[in-house]
């Protein structure tokens, strides 16, 4: 049978009553909530006739990011094709695209989801995951391109606008049009005070033009706000930390790391690129956080072995060099080498193009050669937004290249890259710092001599 979602959407279940579970699984999922699974698993056990509920637990299965769970997103995958008779066209769509994104065909699934909210631009579902894929294929022209393609189809009035704005305010902020990025994404928050997406894009924007104190104010929410979140809970907290450690407090954002963002065991992907991410940056402010590299590692040693996504492995890349966990690092490079070379995927390709680099300049480092490291990751450097996740994400790679610069003497390199750094990002107290250092000391030394 059909039912309707706030939306006008259709869905198929089996039964009637189905139809709230299956709202309320996808509002999990909107929202960030950790029991999403749990009730889309309640959903099928009850009823095993809803397309969309099977593909829902695919995409959520797929966004764990983590090898172990890809047999069981094609068992829900071939549960949903199952059921084709009876799906609507935008449920099939769904399903191909599920099985598109399983494949590691990621612009494939982009293609597919963009067809279904061409004819359907209120299908929430598709909206919401197409939007997270874009992020993760480190393609902030698809991510600006929400505003233009969903804005015009939505208004306040419409249930879930809220979602859609914080949405839209991430792809703008990314694309550096920051004004009417937070316009939208305090709208976003107004309208639809449980989504955790439009705080996180606003703390986005806040971040970007240097509004620090700002940034911590903004991101104070009442205890209820955080509790039943997921890992971008934990997401959240890396900002909080980040608005901290880019005004220079950087005690108070140690501080923060060990009580808030360590590891309390085997992590998910996005908390350990979290961790890494954060730690990367403490390093190169010259903060030593030692043995909470060996506490990572064993953290997300777990996730070391999946090729799924680049963003994952440039973060792992970091942890197990970091750590001087030499045999590791080789052993991921190796892996890394060999997926580039004999895989067709859009992860692939950025394996080669980024984590192959980034390798290399982490073991170039690791054996005292920081000028090899610096020029390795100079070469790949204009292909690190194939890394994938935010700028702010990305910055690890910017702010790693220029601590390899620093660290190999070169200060003339050094200081152009602090400069650019600095041009985009004019509030960032750590890079200000290490600009100031460098033009204190007499004199430039450069590798390249100008002729007299
Ligand atoms: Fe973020």
């Amino acid at each position: 049978m059909l039912v309707r979602d706030p939306r006008g959407v259709a869905w198929t279940t089996g039964v009637e009553t189905s139809a709230a579970k299956l709202f309320a699984a996808m509002h999990s999922y909107f929202t960030f909530r950790v029991d999403a699974m749990d009730r889309v698993d309640c959903l099928l056990r009850e009823d095993p006739e809803v397309p969309a509920g099977w593909v829902l637990r695919g995409y959520l299965l797929l966004f764990s990011r983590a090898g172990s769970d890809m047999p069981v997103a094609a068992e829900s995958l071939a549960r949903a094709e199952a059921l084709s008779q009876i799906a609507t066209p935008a449920e099939r769509l769904h399903v191909s695209a599920l099985k598109a994104w399983l494949n590691s065909d990621a612009l494939g699934a982009q293609r597919i989801w963009d067809a279904i909210l061409t004819c359907m631009p209120h299908d929430l579902l598709a909206l919401r995951v197409q939007h997270f894929n874009a992020l993760m294929l480190g393609r902030p022209d698809y991510l600006r391109s929400l505003a233009g393609r969903s804005l015009a189809d939505w208004d306040d009035a419409i249930p879930g606008a809220g979602f859609v704005y914080g949405m839209v305010c991430m792809g703008l902020e990314e694309a550096g049009e920051y004004a009417r990025a937070e316009a939208l994404g305090r709208r976003g928050a107004d309208l639809e005070p449980d989504d955790l997406w439009s705080v996180h894009s606003v703390a986005h924007v806040m971040e970007a033009q240097g509004r620090f104190s700002e940034g911590l104010d903004w991101m104070k929410r009442p205890v209820s706000f955080w509790k039943g979140r997921g890992p971008m809970r934990h997401h959240l907290l890396w900002h909080e930390a980040l608005f901290l450690y880019e005004a220079g407090r950087f005690d108070r954002a140690l501080d923060y790391y060990d009580r808030r963002l360590a590891p309390q065991g085997a992590s998910g992907y996005l908390e350990m690129s979290d961790c890494a991410s954060f730690l990367v940056r403490l390093e190169a402010a010259g903060v030593v956080c030692g043995g909470r590299w060996d506490d990572l590692a064993e953290a997300g040693r777990h996730l070391v072995d999946d090729r799924i996504l680049t963003f994952n492995d440039v973060h792992m890349l970091f942890v197990l060099a970091m750590a001087g966990d030499g045999a590791g690092l080789r052993r991921l490079s190796t892996s890394l080498a060999g997926h580039a070379m004999a895989t067709r995927s859009f992860d692939a390709e950025a394996a080669g193009r980024i984590s192959v680099p980034l390798a290399e300049a982490l073991t170039a480092r690791m054996a005292g050669d920081v000028t090899g490291a610096t020029d390795r990751l100079l070469a790949a450097r204009f292909a690190f937004p194939h890394m994938g996740g935010s700028n702010a994400q990305r910055d690890v790679l910017d702010i790693y290249l220029i601590d390899c610069a620093i660290a190999s003497g070169d200060t003339a390199l050094s200081r152009r890259l602090l400069h650019e750094y600095l041009d985009l990002r004019p509030g960032s107290v750590p890079m200000q710092t290490r600009l100031s250092e460098l033009e204190a000391a007499s004199g430039d030394r450069c590798r390249v001599q100008p002729v007299p």
